[in-house]
């Protein structure tokens, strides 16, 4: 297996942290991307991480700046070398019904959910095509797929999300780059967490599988789409939701 540089943009979150080990356990070298001012709780996770067995690298990145992904990028690239695989993974949510949401709820959504994947690709890319390989992977939701009551703004996001992975992928198609979504469904992660406990319950209950997803099962489908295997899809969106949303 030809050991590559895979570059996780909020690896240090609940889905993060799984794929980052799944990547890491491939035997690729890891740089998970975290907000800078999370520093002191990212370097406890790279602990973690590494009493776990798994040997991590950290990098600062604020994903809604392209200027600071340029930075990112540059500093990876010249200590671990190119970026060959890119997971963006890093999001937030601000819920709320639109008829109440502030405009910083809104700009704060698109800029870190989907701004960013602009914004960290557009800075691996080149590299990928002049070695003629590569895999990016956007991690984006369910409900970019079908909408959901309080969640205009992420489901935007998450659906302009697979906009760009559509867009890119016929860009690079030629070039031994595949680029794929992600869509998880409701996965057991502090983002869950912080839902209001009923409405949670009620959605685990519309689940046709009756329980959450876990972070491991994202990886899974994450760690394929990055590999080697992985040389013919390309522009597809895997949904890993447990039934809850089905499409053509
Ligand atoms: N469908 C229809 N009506 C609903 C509803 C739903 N799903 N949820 C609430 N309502 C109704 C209420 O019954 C209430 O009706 P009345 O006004 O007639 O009493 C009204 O909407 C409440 O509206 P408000 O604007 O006052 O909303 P609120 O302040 O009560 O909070 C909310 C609404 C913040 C959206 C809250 O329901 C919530 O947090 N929902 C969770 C949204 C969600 O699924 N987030 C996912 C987070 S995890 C994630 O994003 C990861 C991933 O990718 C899956």
């Amino acid at each position: 297996m030809t050991k590559r540089v895979a570059f996780v943009t909020g690896g240090n979150g609940g889905i993060g942290s799984a794929i980052c080990r799944e990547l890491a356990s491939r035997g690729h070298q890891v740089v998970a991307g975290y907000f800078p001012p999370e520093k002191e709780s990212a370097e406890a996770w790279q602990k973690q991480m590494h009493d776990q067995g798994f040997s991590i690298a950290l990098a600062a990145v604020d994903v809604s700046s392209f200027t600071d992904c340029e930075r990112a990028v540059g500093e990876v690239t010249e200590e671990f070398g190119s970026v060959d695989i890119l997971v963006n993974c890093a999001g937030i949510t601000r819920d709320g019904t639109l008829k109440k949401m502030p405009e910083e709820n809104w700009s704060a959504v698109m800029a870190t959910n989907l701004d960013s994947a602009f914004n960290m690709t557009r800075h691996v890319i080149n590299g990928m095509l002049d070695r003629g390989w590569g895999r990016i992977v956007n991690i984006a939701s369910v409900n970019g797929q079908r909408g959901q009551f309080g969640q205009a703004n992420y489901s935007a996001a998450k659906a302009g999300m697979h906009g760009f992975t559509m867009a890119v992928a016929l860009e690079t198609a030629a070039k031994g780059i595949t680029v794929n979504t992600v869509s998880p469904g409701y996965i057991a992660t502090a983002m869950t967490e912080a839902m209001p406990e009923n409405v949670l319950e009620s959605i685990v209950n519309s689940v046709p599988m009756r329980r959450m997803g876990k972070p491991e099962e994202i990886a899974d489908a994450v760690a394929w789409l990055s590999s080697e295997a992985n040389a013919y899809t390309t522009g597809a969106n895997i949904p890993v939701n447990g039934g809850l949303f089905t499409s053509h």
